[in-house]
């Protein structure tokens, strides 16, 4: 098995019955990262270790210092691989830097990039689903329609800002403005307009 197969089965073993930050948000920003070093450059091996893994302590110890966890984990696992230490600490910082709980600011190419790839996953019509099903869960939404455009505001709110390369920051903005016109709609519906 090669190195990123072990890491990948690790993740989703971590993962598994993970609803919002599941192994799917995984893959999607694996590929976001892929996409952004093109322009941005950043190690692909290290990218891609760290989108695998970035989120396996959430069903652990939760969102809130899920990063920090996440950080310990892999720096354990990877270094268990027979991963050069350099190569784990650069894995392992992309994933403390990622979250906008908290943690260090992102230092490096890689970090940045995950950083952004991460954050495009809250925003757009996956931002919604994504919201909503965070939002249930964790109890900060009840599932009143009316009160919908709110909290799709507040997540507009937390994820507008703070990007780091220039193509997430052109994704960004049509997927806010995506959003926007989606709470409009939704408005209008309530209103009975549409
Ligand atoms: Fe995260
Ligand atoms: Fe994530």
């Amino acid at each position: 098995m090669s190195i990123m197969e072990e890491i990948r089965r690790f993740a989703e073993e971590k993962l598994r019955g993970e609803k919002i930050s599941g192994l799917d948000h995984s893959e999607r920003i694996y590929r976001w990262c892929e996409a952004l070093a093109r322009d941005e450059g950043g190690d692909l091996e290290v990218l891609r270790a760290a989108s695998l893994l970035h989120d396996i302590a959430v069903p652990l110890v939760g969102r809130q210092r899920h990063y920090e966890e996440g950080a310990k984990i892999a720096r354990q696992f990877l270094s268990g691989l027979g991963l050069p230490p350099e190569r784990v600490e650069a894995i392992a910082h992309a994933i403390e830097a990622h979250s906008r709980f908290g943690g260090p600011e992102p230092r490096t190419a890689e970090a940045k990039i995950l950083y952004d790839a991460d954050l495009l996953d809250f925003i757009g019509a996956i931002g919604i689903v994504r919201g909503i099903g965070r939002g249930l869960l964790g109890g900060e939404f009840d599932g009143d329609v009316g009160k919908a455009p709110e909290f799709l505001l507040g997540v507009i709110e937390k994820y507008a800002a703070g990007l780091h390369t220039k193509r997430a920051r052109e994704v960004a903005r049509a997927r806010l403005e995506f959003m926007r016109e989606f709470v409009e709609r939704l408005r209008e519906e309530l209103a009975m307009r549409a």
